[in-house]
C-alpha cells in the first residue's frame, strides 16, 4: 500500500469520492503536469474536477509555439490530463543584417535565426568600424523579447589611409601597422649611406573627405654626398669621380715641393664625412725657415718654383 505513489493514492481517493458522491457524475484529476519552460497560470487545489482547464504561460525568453493561441490542458472524464505538448519554444532573434561585416557564429545548421541567449560577434570588414566607435567588432545577445542587445551595430567606413608609400633606400616608422587613421603620421628614415631630402613626416589627411590620402610630397632618400674634397697646394690623384657618395675613395697628391701630412687616401662615410680627415700639403722641412721669415716681417714665399 505504501509503495503506491501519492498520485495514485490521490487518484484512488478521487475515484472513491466520485463513487461516494451523490449522483456521482464527477471525476477528478490531480497533479497537473509540469510543462518545460512553461508556468502554470491557473490556481488549483488538490482535486481538480473533470472539465477544468489549466492555463500555462511561457517563461521569459520563451513563447508559445506558432499557431497556438494558449497553452492549456484539460482534466478528462477518465481522470487523466489531455495531452500536453511543449507549448513553449525559445524566442528567436532575426539574423543580424550586417552590411560590410561578418557575424560569428552563423546560425545553427538548418536555421536562419538565433535563439534567445545566443551571443553573436559582429566584425566589420577592413576599413570599416562600428559606428560611433573605433572598435571593429561588437558582441550582441539575443534578448528575451526577440531583439538584439545592444542593437545590431552598423559598420561604417573608417577614415583611414592606404599603406604609406614605399620609397627607395628608406622606410617609414610604422612598418607592419595595418590601419592609418586620419591625423596619424609616419616618419621616414633612410638606409645607411642615404640622406633624407624633404620633410621626413607625412600625414594622413581627410582630403576630399571620401578617401583620405597621404600629404605630399613623400620624402626621398638620396645617396649621402661628402663635400668636394679640396686641399691647398695639392690635388686629387685618383680619377675624378662623378660625385662623392658613400664609399667613394679619393687619393691626394701635393704640388711639387710640398709634403703630404695625414692620410693620402680617404673615404666618404655613410654620414657624409670624409675619413680619415683631409690631409694637408705643406713645405715640409722648410716650414721652420718660412715661419722664421714670417716672424721677421718678411712675407712668406714659395721656395720651390711652381711648374
Ligand atoms: C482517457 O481518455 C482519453 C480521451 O478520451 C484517452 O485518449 C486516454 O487514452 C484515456 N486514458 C486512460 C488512462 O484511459
Ligand atoms: C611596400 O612594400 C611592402 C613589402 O615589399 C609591400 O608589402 C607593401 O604593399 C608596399 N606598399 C605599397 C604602398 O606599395
Ligand atoms: C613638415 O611638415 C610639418 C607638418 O605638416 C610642417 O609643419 C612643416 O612646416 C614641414 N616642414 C617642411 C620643411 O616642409
Ligand atoms: C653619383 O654618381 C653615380 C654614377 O656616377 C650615379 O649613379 C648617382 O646617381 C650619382 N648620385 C647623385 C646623388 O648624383
Amino acid at each position: 500500500m505504501t509503495s503506491l505513489p501519492s498520485g495514485w493514492t490521490l487518484r484512488l481517493l478521487g475515484t472513491l469520492v466520485l463513487m461516494l458522491l451523490p449522483g456521482g457524475a464527477l471525476s477528478y484529476c490531480v497533479d497537473p503536469p509540469d510543462i518545460p519552460n512553461a508556468v502554470r497560470k491557473t490556481r488549483v487545489g488538490t482535486l481538480i474536477p473533470a472539465g477544468k482547464v489549466i492555463k500555462y504561460g511561457c517563461h521569459p525568453g520563451y513563447k508559445l509555439i506558432a499557431g497556438l493561441r494558449q497553452g492549456r490542458i484539460t482534466c478528462l472524464e477518465n481522470s487523466t490530463w489531455s495531452s500536453a505538448p511543449n507549448f513553449c519554444q525559445k524566442v528567436r532573434c532575426p539574423a543580424p543584417d550586417v552590411n560590410k561585416g561578418t557575424q560569428t557564429p552563423m546560425p545553427r545548421p538548418g536555421e536562419e535565426t538565433y535563439a534567445f541567449g545566443d551571443r553573436v560577434t559582429i566584425k566589420c570588414d577592413f576599413g570599416y568600424d562600428i559606428k560611433g566607435s573605433i572598435i571593429g567588432n561588437a558582441q550582441i545577445s539575443c534578448k528575451h523579447d526577440g531583439t538584439w542587445d545592444p542593437a545590431v551595430p552598423v559598420c561604417e567606413p573608417v577614415l583611414v589611409c592606404a599603406q604609406p608609400p614605399n620609397i627607395s633606400h628608406g622606410q617609414h616608422s610604422d612598418w607592419g601597422k595595418r590601419v592609418f587613421f586620419v591625423g596619424s603620421s609616419v616618419t621616414y628614415k633612410c638606409d645607411r649611406g642615404f640622406s633624407l631630402v624633404g620633410n621626413a613626416s607625412i600625414q594622413c589627411i581627410a582630403g576630399d573627405e571620401v578617401t583620405p590620402t597621404w600629404s605630399e610630397p613623400t620624402p626621398q632618400c638620396e645617396e649621402t654626398q661628402c663635400p668636394v674634397p679640396h686641399i691647398q697646394h695639392g690635388s686629387l690623384k685618383s680619377p675624378l669621380p662623378h660625385n662623392y657618395t658613400h664609399r667613394t675613395s679619393v687619393t691626394f697628391q701635393c704640388d711639387p715641393g710640398y709634403i703630404l701630412r695625414g692620410a693620402e687616401k680617404i673615404q666618404c662615410q655613410a654620414d657624409g664625412k670624409w675619413y680619415p680627415q683631409l690631409p694637408v700639403c705643406d713645405l715640409g722641412a722648410l716650414i721652420g725657415f718660412n715661419a722664421k721669415l714670417m716672424a721677421s716681417g718678411i712675407r712668406s714665399y714659395p721656395f720651390v718654383a711652381q711648374t
